[in-house]
């Protein structure tokens, strides 16, 4: 029998609940002045290995620079971490990030691992079940930047949030600060956070991360559609839509889009039957922020959300930091 894994909560895509909430969310964002899709559209199984390929690309430093601080920094980040902790994993994605750590000798009791690609969650989690077989896993497959329900009997003490990659970058900063101040009140004061941050960096280098010379990122972007189109019964013709991503610096975010080669109309289905969008050509669908931060304004932030002893350890370029911190007493 392979070693077991606990599922819980797994958000079903296709429940027609689940499906009619999608479908009003989509609908109200296509039909904004400024149409938008939330990147959590992003990560259907195909836009999941998509955002692995990125990880890989030379332009897109983040992975690896965030690599580089855990392996350099890894005495004091297990330090940090303590022992017989629970780790709870926001968007474990390939589990890859929290496998590295395990396989660094960093030993969670146990590890709970929370993302919206509920299948692609599911194969890494039982492959990282079987290379670790005594250490106890639970999936949970959620939108966590919702609603976070955690198990029962998840043990209150030293519950460690690992939130690594620079996802936090979605939300805009007074979202963020929200978002880290409902991850608080989840925590003891024997719980903490560790927590990758992108920094704020040469608009060259920005760009060239998020609009990479292969395509992948384009194909990362466009890939919504299609995953728009399979969910939710919309009609996008994926070939109609270019990718557009540039540094937004008096924001401090990168700004994802994608833009129409030709005026165009596209459907989708709401209550009533259809409704249309028209799209003149070279008007956007805005698809992603990914805001930047400086170390002081991500330590502010940190602080106003109701963390203290915030530790943070970054690479020689100062491109990326790891923070960590444990919730103020
Ligand atoms: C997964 C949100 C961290 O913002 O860098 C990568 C997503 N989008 N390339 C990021 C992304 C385009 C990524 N995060």
């Amino acid at each position: 029998m392979p070693p077991q894994v606990r599922f819980q909560q797994i958000l079903d895509w296709d429940s027609p609940r689940q499906k009619a909430r999608l479908r009003q969310e989509l609908a109200a964002g296509l039909l904004q002045p400024q149409a938008c899709i939330a990147p959590k559209f992003f990560y259907d199984k195909l836009g999941s290995r998509l955002f692995e390929a990125i990880t890989e690309l030379p332009e897109y430093y983040p992975t690896r620079t965030e690599a580089a601080i855990f392996a350099e920094h890894l005495s004091a980040i297990r330090q940090a971490l303590g022992e017989d902790f629970t780790l709870i994993d926001l968007g474990c994605g390939s589990c890859g990030k929290a496998g590295r750590l395990f396989h660094a000798g960093v030993r969670p009791a146990r590890y709970v691992a929370v993302d919206i690609s509920v299948d692609f969650m599911r194969d890494s989690l039982q492959q990282l079940k079987r290379e670790l077989p005594a250490v106890e896993m639970i999936g949970i497959g959620a939108d966590f930047t919702h609603e976070l329900q955690l198990p029962d009997d998840l043990p209150a003490a030293r519950r460690m949030f690992f939130y690594p990659g620079s996802s936090i970058g979605n939300f805009s900063p007074p979202e963020a600060g929200r978002f880290l101040r409902r991850l608080a009140a989840q925590m003891d004061a024997s719980g903490g956070l560790l927590i990758g941050v992108d920094l704020i960096k040469d608009a060259a280098l920005l760009d060239a991360a998020y609009d990479d010379a292969l395509g992948v990122t384009a194909a990362f972007n466009r890939n919504l559609l299609r995953h728009v189109n399979a969910r939710l019964d919309a009609d996008f013709d994926i070939g109609d839509w270019r990718h557009v991503a540039f540094y937004n610096a008096a924001e401090a975010r990168i700004e994802m889009y994608l833009e129409a080669r030709r005026a165009l109309s596209a459907s989708w289905p709401d209550s009533t039957g259809r409704s249309l969008r028209h799209f003149a050509a070279g008007e956007r669908i805005h698809t992603e922020n990914s805001y930047k931060y400086s170390p002081e304004g991500f330590t502010a932030l940190l602080a106003s959300a109701g963390f203290a002893d915030i530790q943070l350890w970054t690479d020689p370029r100062a491109w990326f930091a790891l923070f960590f911190a444990r919730r103020a007493g």
